[in-house]
């Protein structure tokens, strides 16, 4: 027997049966992008290595460990392990920073990273995104944490906590990145080989690796909010004041440095201890140094992004409301061949009015067929053979209650569908609305 393929670890298939999910957070997640002036942007799946060494940095965990690089005809390409680089490169190839500031763009992608599959951890997941340039304001910090606040509220989320901090600039990292070197230097000899190249070229990568002995040794090492400069200092002040003129509850976490190297000033995630080990649900900050550092302008940015999985995670784990799965609204059972065309051209009509409408294409018997519009949860059921055929008048059975209506198969079907399908698929509305008048 031929051997079964399955899925490569670390993915997901997402099914018909859960698609709906997904829409649900697509399609909130999309509008409050848009009522905040976002549009959608699209990006290649893959990348210039290149990219990606000049963004997240080289001494991140995500390009020293996790990039899916091929090499394709003497060029090399890598798979994105996030949005924000692809994005940024599309804004500066695009000219959209010559246009009006800020530029404010989303997206909703996959992502790829080769990282240790578990719970809420993937080798390809999905993010919504956005990416937001031109303004160094604290005031657009604190319209990028609102939006993010926004779309979790407007999932049903609770129990999502919101950390701060600043990273400041490299200015005042200067004199951080000494104080980090001389603390890590009194432990060297237990830093993990990978750490111990960080010490020199970028120790604040130490304090995101995910060894638990580096993670013990960061414990107690000294925080960046004790070195900002001022201006860095009055950016973090200041986006903290909007944020409690907004009423979002915040806690500032001076551990937060995020893993990946662009970011400056403020940095944010959003937390739940609802779906275990992996319960950053969105993660973001600024990066005011990024655009400069890939030929663009110098010009100050920043965003964040969601994980849709473990969005998704937390919603379920939490009970919340998705959206109705879409059923059919008519089946039609031909009761023998006779009855094809008939059927076909009534289901045609319905689908240009916007209906859902599915016939037999299985030759089933009509007691087969009446199962199969129960399990597909058909709303209506319209039997035609060769007696209705004759009178041009076949009966609509309405599933829920088994009440049968009288319908016309000739250019009357379509308008008689409709009145029935209001008077019996929206029933709830139809109610209120009879009860207003
Ligand atoms: P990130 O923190 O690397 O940031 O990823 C953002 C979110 O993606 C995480 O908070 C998490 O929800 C989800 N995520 C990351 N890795 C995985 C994984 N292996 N499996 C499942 N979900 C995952 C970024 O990617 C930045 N580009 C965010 C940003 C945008 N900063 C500024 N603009």
């Amino acid at each position: 027997m031929a051997l079964k393929i399955t899925r490569p670890q670390g993915t997901e298939d997402i099914t018909p049966k859960n698609i709906n999910k997904w829409y649900t957070v697509e399609e909130i997640a999309r509008e409050t992008a848009m009522c905040f002036g976002f549009k959608e942007i699209r990006i290649p799946t893959f990348e210039n290595t290149e990219l990606f060494l000049r963004s997240v940095g080289e001494t991140t965990d995500v390009v020293q460990k996790e990039m899916y690089t091929v090499k394709a005809k003497e060029t090399e390409f890598t798979l994105r392990p996030e949005g924000t680089a692809g994005t940024i490169r599309a804004m500066l190839q695009n000219g959209m920073l010559n246009d009006a500031l800020p530029q404010r763009a989303f997206y909703i992608l996959s992502c790829f990273r080769h990282e240790r599959p578990q719970a809420g951890r993937l080798r390809e997941f999905h993010q919504f995104g956005l990416e937001m340039a031109g303004s160094g304001s604290p005031a657009a910090d604190a319209e990028v944490i609102s939006l993010a606040k926004t779309l979790l509220d407007r999932l049903g989320l609770r129990n999502i906590a919101l950390n701060i901090n600043s990273i400041g600039c490299p200015k005042c990292r200067c004199e951080y990145h000494k104080a980090l070197r001389s603390y890590f230097a009194k432990r060297e000899d237990e830093l993990c080989d990978t750490c111990k190249t960080r010490l020199e070229k970028n120790p604040m990568r130490i304090l995101d690796c995910k060894s638990p002995v580096c993670g013990e040794i960061a414990e107690n090492a000294p925080v960046i909010l004790d070195y900002l400069c001022n201006e860095c200092s009055e950016h973090f002040e200041t986006l903290k004041k909007y944020l409690n003129n907004l009423s979002i509850e915040f806690t500032v976490n001076p551990k937060i440095v995020r893993g990946l190297d662009y970011y400056t000033k403020t940095v944010f995630e959003f937390v739940t201890t609802d779906i275990g080990a992996q319960g950053t649900v969105c993660g973001g900050g600024r990066y005011d140094g990024l655009i400069e550092q890939l030929g663009g302008a110098a010009t100050p940015a920043l965003g964040f992004a969601m994980g849709i999985e473990r969005i998704l995670l937390t919603m379920e784990s939490q009970g919340c409301q998705f959206m109705e799965e879409k059923t059919c609204d008519l089946y039609i059972a031909p009761m023998d061949a006779s009855a094809a065309d008939m059927a076909m051209n009534i289901a045609q009509k319905l689908r240009s009015d916007g209906y859902h409408a599915e016939y037999d294409v299985m030759n089933r018997g009509i007691k087969a067929q009446m199962k199969y519009a129960n399990k597909i949860g058909a709303k209506f059921v319209l039997v035609v053979g060769g007696n209705e055929l004759e009178s041009g008048c076949a009966k609509l059975k309405l599933m829920e209650t088994g009440e049968q209506f009288d319908i016309h198969l000739d250019d009357r079907f379509a308008k008689e569908f409709e009145d029935l399908a209001i008077r019996y698929m929206f029933n709830d509305i139809f109610e209120e609305f009879e009860e207003e008048k």
